[in-house]
């Protein structure tokens, strides 16, 4: 399923926002793990957010003297199977996977860092690290290349996506998949719905074809055509970039060098 940003500001206020729907599809497809590549310069980093857990999902509400409330929960089975991913990627690559959490506060993390290390078990040749949140996002600013798989649960993963997205020219760049075993997978840009650039035409539409490059990848299995679409990307970018990226490209213009390069 290739999907679009969601959100509005005139829907800030609503009862129902979009993305809530967003947040059911995930759930119900329990499309689990959210990869969320990040390259560029000496970046090369992979996020994997755990995408169906934690305070997204856990109970919310208003207590009777007007306080609200978001919990955070996790079951172990669920951070069992996202760390496996995690392993399972980080041996595809160079083999360094930093668990991030905040163990030195939540009991969540306690158990998220239990768990990791037992499935670490498994992985020998994954060198792990556990990083607490807060010192990964200064790291990720100060020495990004240091990351090869960075596993998170959800909240942290996707504060952290957008900083890794930034670090590699911005939002209109990044991609995502979200898998979950065996069923469809929802691939999507990491970026929102940009209302302030809406209609103009001049969105860049890097982020979609490269999910699009994700979808080929871990949809559909064809890597070749998946690799194939990134270059033809990678070469658009260079050579002909999009506004947001200090270019003059529109996004129609930047489609058709895309298309120029594969074919
Ligand atoms: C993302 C987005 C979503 C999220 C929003 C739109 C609900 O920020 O995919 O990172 O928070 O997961
Ligand atoms: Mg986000």
């Amino acid at each position: 399923m290739l999907l679009g940003a969601v959100g509005l500001p005139q829907f800030d206020a609503a009862d129902v926002r979009p993305e809530q729907g967003l947040i059911g599809l995930r759930r119900a497809l329990d499309v689990y793990a959210n990869l969320r590549p990040a390259r560029g310069g000496t970046v090369d980093l992979m996020v994997v957010r755990e995408l169906v857990g934690g305070l997204y999902y856990g109970a919310k509400g208003t207590r009777a003297d007007g306080t609200v409330f978001d919990t955070c929960e996790y079951h172990p089975t669920q951070v069992e199977r996202i760390a496996r991913r995690g392993f399972e990627l980080a041996r595809t690559r160079r083999g360094r996977l930093a668990s991030v959490d905040k163990a030195n506060v939540l009991e969540t993390s306690r158990m998220w860092r239990r768990v990791v290390t037992e499935v670490a078990a498994d992985y020998p040749e994954v060198e792990l690290e556990h990083v607490l949140v807060d010192a990964a996002a200064m790291y990720l600013v100060q020495a990004p290349g240091r990351f090869d798989v960075i596993l998170t649960e959800n909240t942290f993963g996707d504060i952290l996506s957008d900083e890794a997205a930034g670090l590699t020219g911005g939002l209109g760049l990044a991609a995502s998949a979200s898998l979950g075993d065996g069923g469809p997978g929802i691939f999507e840009p990491v970026h929102g719905s940009a209302p302030d650039i809406a209609g103009r035409g001049i969105a860049n539409p890097a982020g979609m074809l490269r999910s699009v490059a994700l979808m080929l990848e871990h949809g559909l299995g064809r890597a070749e055509q998946a690799r194939r679409l990134e270059e033809a990307v990678e070469g658009a970018l260079s050579g002909a970039p999009t506004r947001d990226l200090g270019g003059a490209a529109t996004t129609d213009s930047f489609v058709a060098a895309v298309l120029d390069q594969l074919t």
